[in-house]
Order: C-alpha cells, then sequence, then structure tokens
C-alpha cells in the first residue's frame, strides 16, 4: 500500500486554507496526515486552529530565531522532525529559506489567488491582488497552485481554476469568491498529488 503522505503547514493569518485541507484529511477526501503546522505568528489563526485540533503547531519566526540562517534550521528541522513529505503553504507570509528549499525541492506548494503570472511576485498579497485585478479590468481572475523557487510566485504552475470578475465586484466580494475556489483548488491538487495525477518532479 503507497504511504500515506504527510503534510507540514507553514501559514502566516487566518489559516482558512489549513481548515480546509484538514477537514478533507479528516473525512477522507485526502489520504494524508496533518503533521505539523509552523507560522511566523504567534498570534495567527492558523496556529489557534492547530491547537484546537491538537496537531504539533509552533512559533518559529525573527523573534524566536534573530537569524535568518538559524530560523531557516529550525524551520527545516521540525519539519523533518515531523516526518513532513509535502510543505503546504496556507499564506505564509515569508520567503522559505535556502535550506528549507534545498531539503524539500519540488515538494514545496503555495496557493496564489490571481491566474499567475499574472498579479503576482512581491508585494502581490492579500488584497493587493484583488485591487489590481479590479483596476486591470480582468473579466476573470482564479487560483494558482505552485511549486515554491525561492522567488516570490514564480515556480512550476501545477494547477489553476477561473473565477469571474462580476461588474460590481469589491476587492473583498471578489477575495471571497476567489478564496472559496482556493479551498477546492488546493484540496484537488493534493489529491492530484497523493493519486499519482500530478507528478512532482523528483527532489534532486
Ligand atoms: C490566500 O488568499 C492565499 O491565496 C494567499 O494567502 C491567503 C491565505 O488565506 N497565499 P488563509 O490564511 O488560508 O485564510
Amino acid at each position: 500500500m503507497a504511504k500515506v503522505l504527510r503534510l507540514g503547514f507553514l501559514a502566516s493569518g487566518r489559516g482558512s486554507n489549513l481548515q480546509a485541507i484538514l477537514q478533507a484529511c479528516r473525512d477522507g477526501r485526502l489520504k494524508a496526515t496533518p503533521a505539523v503546522v509552523i507560522s511566523n505568528n504567534a498570534n495567527s489563526g492558523a496556529l489557534a486552529l492547530a491547537r484546537r485540533e491538537a496537531l504539533p503547531a509552533c512559533h518559529l519566526s525573527s523573534k524566536t530565531h534573530p537569524d535568518p540562517e538559524n530560523l531557516d534550521q529550525a524551520i527545516t528541522a521540525i519539519l523533518q522532525k515531523h516526518g513532513v513529505d509535502l510543505v503546504v503553504l496556507a499564506g505564509y507570509m515569508k520567503m522559505v529559506g535556502p535550506l528549507t528549499l534545498r531539503t524539500y525541492r519540488n515538494r514545496i506548494l503555495n496557493i496564489h489567488p490571481a491566474l499567475l503570472p499574472n498579479h503576482g511576485g512581491q508585494g502581490m498579497y492579500g488584497m493587493a491582488v484583488h485591487e489590481a485585478v479590479l483596476r486591470a479590468g480582468e473579466k476573470e481572475t482564479g487560483a494558482t497552485v505552485h511549486l515554491v523557487d525561492g522567488v516570490y510566485d514564480s515556480g512550476l504552475i501545477l494547477a489553476q481554476r477561473r473565477v469571474p470578475v462580476h461588474s460590481d465586484d469589491t476587492p473583498d466580494r471578489l477575495a471571497a469568491r476567489v478564496l472559496e475556489t482556493e479551498h477546492e483548488l488546493y484540496v484537488e491538487v493534493l489529491r492530484g498529488i497523493i493519486e499519482g495525477n500530478i507528478k512532482l518532479a523528483a527532489m534532486t
């Protein structure tokens, strides 16, 4: 029988993508084990959720590890200690460090609330993305799941799902519509990886 993948999450905020994935693990849509949640934000919804769910949860940031290299090592060590196979960025607002990137090469996923390569890159997060989509007069936007490669929003795209933009949309309304799609798409991509329909390149 195939090994049950162990998921490690990095999250900074609310944690709704984390919640959607945990729910899918719980109800059997995803045959994966949530192994650990790491957050750079001690007060994040994501950490609170992990604790409510009795998952291993750690706050690791420049507050706990002022030296970036030490922080990168600590993150990798925690992921390895919990036997993580796949790292899921779920609203993680920090750059992943070089050691973590090397250790989990082609095994770190991110979700972005637009159709990359449009409306991505440094500074394009949260409402800024949806404001840019509306400003550009786009008729559609969407969600993108991609591999993380050390440059913001630039890794290999694994899947995208389109979402219509309505003429009376506000950034908030658009964000809410995209977020629902993110939750579905992230679970679908993880299922694709687990079932072998989405192949990740070798790690080295
Ligand atoms: C999502 O919109 C995701 O695309 C982006 O950050 C947001 C995180 O939301 N990377 P949540 O914390 O999962 O609710």
